[in-house]
């Protein structure tokens, strides 16, 4: 059974409250409940977390890679920053989804760019609630194994 990882970094247990104008009024706890619904109707698990430890999100990949499972990750803003979090999912040749709430390409110019996306099979950013969404449908869509380990002849 595939098992969907969706990984929240630092200060998405705000959300809701914190800066609504930019993230929503939703919080990490709606969106659980949205993923949560549509997994159950595509019989595919979910494991939904959030830290605001760097560590723990490098933990939480290498997991995730380690058995091959897709990731739905909003690294907050380690995205910008975290070199350890990039050498997670290469390391661990995690198969990821890069998401944003909010359009980080009309924000402020450091968060224009991302230590992750190079890694990700793609990044939506943008559309809020929606971006998690948007991404799982991408994996329910995904043919084959969710791994970037390169196949064997
Ligand atoms: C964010 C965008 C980041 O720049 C910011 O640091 C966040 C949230 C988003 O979901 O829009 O914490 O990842």
């Amino acid at each position: 059974m595939t098992v969907v990882h969706v990984l929240n970094g630092p200060n998405l247990n705000l959300l809701g409250a914190r800066e609504p104008e930019k993230y929503g009024r939703d919080t990490l706890a709606d969106i659980e409940a949205a993923l949560a619904t549509r997994c159950a109707e595509k019989g595919v698990e979910l494991v939904f977390r959030q830290s605001n430890h760097e560590g723990d999100l490098v933990d939480w990949v290498q997991e995730a890679g380690g058995a091959q499972a897709p990731v739905i990750l909003n690294a907050g803003a380690y995205t910008h920053t975290s070199i350890a979090l990039l050498d997670a999912i290469l390391g661990a040749q995690a198969y990821v989804i890069e998401v944003h709430l909010s359009n980080v390409h009309a924000r402020e110019a450091f968060r224009h760019h991302s230590c992750l996306a190079a890694a990700a099979q793609g990044v939506i950013a943008g559309f809020r609630k929606q971006s998690y969404l948007l991404a799982l449908e991408a994996i329910l869509a995904h043919e084959g194994p969710f791994t970037t380990k390169p196949k064997k002849d």
